[in-house]
């Protein structure tokens, strides 16, 4: 009851004074503000809105004039053995055609042929007929006083001689329901309220003595979809944000790379699966990228024979697959040229960036997907701390369960993969482990770097709540209004 409004409280009393139902326009109320409380009303099931769509005619000029003569038919009675030509000369050609057509049509006269002259013979029923008031007759009265409720078929008749024009309204009915007439048997008073707290009412000391209006939080709310970003590109901010908070700087690439930067400066044998063009797309235009020939000697040679105690991969390594140029399939390609250009630790940097690989697009795979990547270069670094930065993230990300596994990667040692856990199941998100000597040493990179790269895309099914991994790309307007701020 206290959450109701004055003009709620008024229309339950207008409605009671009805007997429990009222069209809106019986209420004594302004129309929209019957319509407005009724429509919060029947939010709290205090009352129905009964609509019923109903005809409602008009009569034409030729209706008034049916309505003033009589039908036109009607008017034959007194042609009744004329010829059809006597007719046509005293109404006029077209009205004769109308009359007599029918007349006929009603079976209340015949055309007699004789001589070669049409003759009108008015039938016993025609002639009882005429005499009376006719259907259609009392039909336009009855629309002429303003009552709607003709018999269908006669108002069909009467639209096809256009003598009525039709329309539908809609025709609203308020009732109360049982719990309506609840609240009204328990007395309804309408006492003032106040709805709004203003500085005036604060500053006077008024708001002591009124009395406020209730707020009904679950009372029905049309909803509004603010604009807002889209949840990947939210997601991109958060996991900004949490590393610029845990010290890191953004860092950023390019989508071409040649073979070089992308794989072999990682160590990653010239022959490893990877490298195939099942796997990767390589460019046609550029199709070559040209590389430092010092720092293409360099990496040959450890590809070759290895580094500091490490016996390299011992093939024949091939300057040209170097310079193949492609789209980069990991951003771990921008971490290890950040590192060739700033070899002087320390060093924490990130990036939130697309990547590509020959992938068959299905529920869970996408040829085009973003990476986050990082990596720590340190004095300390160690596996302990890269567990801790990891674990740290995820937690930040909302993931309560994680946990890590052995993992290869050509150039990490030790490795592990990243999982989470959800809906009962682990589920991979990442990559991470510590560069090589075979990587760092070739750059002078003296310290141990802490690596990762994770899935984007992945991560943001599991935090959406996706089935469908294509749903993030396929910017459904309905799917994107109804998404909460993440
Ligand atoms: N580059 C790896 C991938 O794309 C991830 C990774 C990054 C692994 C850094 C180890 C270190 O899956």
């Amino acid at each position: 009851m206290e959450a109701l409004s004055p003009l709620e409280k008024k229309l339950l009393l207008e409605l009671q004074r009805h007997d429990g139902s009222a069209a809106p326009e019986e209420i004594d109320m302004e129309l929209v503000k019957t319509m407005n409380a009724a429509s919060w009303l029947q939010s709290k099931r205090l009352v129905n809105m009964e609509e019923r769509l109903v005809k409602e005619y008009e009569l034409t000029d030729e209706g008034r004039r049916f309505l003033e003569e009589g039908l036109p038919e009607k008017k034959l009675l007194s042609m009744d053995g004329a010829g059809v030509d006597e007719v046509e000369e005293k109404f006029g050609k077209k009205d004769a055609g109308i009359m007599i057509g029918w007349a006929v049509r009603k079976g209340w006269c015949k055309i007699i042929n004789k001589d070669g002259r049409k003759f009108i013979e008015i039938t016993e029923e025609g002639r009882k007929a005429m005499e009376r008031e006719q259907p259609e007759e009392l039909a336009l009265k009855e629309i002429a006083a303003g009552n709607h409720e003709i018999e269908s078929s006669t108002a069909e008749i009467l639209k096809k001689r256009r003598a009525i024009k039709e329309r539908e309204r809609i025709h609203r009915k308020i009732v109360l329901t049982e719990r309506g007439w609840e609240i009204v048997n328990k007395g309804i008073e309408i006492e003032e309220e106040l709805s709004q707290l203003t500085p005036q009412i604060i500053r006077s000391g008024e708001w002591k003595k009124k009395k406020f209006r209730r707020y009904d939080v679950r009372a029905f709310a049309p909803s509004i979809y603010a604009a807002k970003r889209h949840p990947l590109s939210q997601l991109i901010e958060k996991i900004r944000r949490i590393f610029a908070e845990m010290g890191f700087s953004e860092i950023s690439g390019g989508y071409v790379e040649s073979a070089f930067w992308n794989m072999d400066a990682l160590f990653i044998p010239q022959d490893h699966p990877a490298r195939d063009m099942q796997d990767t797309f390589y460019c046609k235009k550029p199709d070559k990228i040209e590389i430092d020939e010092e720092l293409l000697n360099k990496v040959a040679e450890v590809h070759e024979h290895g580094i500091d105690g490490s016996r390299g991969w011992q093939y024949s390594f091939d300057k040209d697959e170097s310079k193949k140029a492609l789209l980069r399939t990991h951003t771990t390609v921008n971490t290890i040229r950040y590192l060739y250009q700033n070899p002087v630790p320390p060093a924490k940097v990130f990036s939130i960036e697309r990547v590509f690989r020959r992938e068959n697009i299905d529920s869970t795979h996408l040829p085009e997907f973003h990476q986050i990547e990082g990596i720590v270069y340190e004095e300390d670094a160690n596996f302990g701390m890269l567990k801790g930065i990891l674990r740290e993230f995820y937690t930040r990300m909302g993931f309560e369960k994680i946990r890590f596994r052995p993992a290869y990667f050509p150039y990490t040692e030790p490795s592990m993969e990243i999982e989470v856990l959800f809906m009962g199941r682990w589920i991979e998100l990442g990559g991470s482990g510590i560069f090589r000597p075979e990587v760092t040493k070739t750059f002078g990179i003296e310290y141990p770097v802490l690596a990762w790269g994770l899935g984007l895309e992945r991560m943001a099914m599991i935090l959406l709540g996706l089935k469908d991994i294509r749903t993030l790309y396929f910017s459904d307007i309905k799917w994107l209004h109804e998404l909460p701020l993440l």
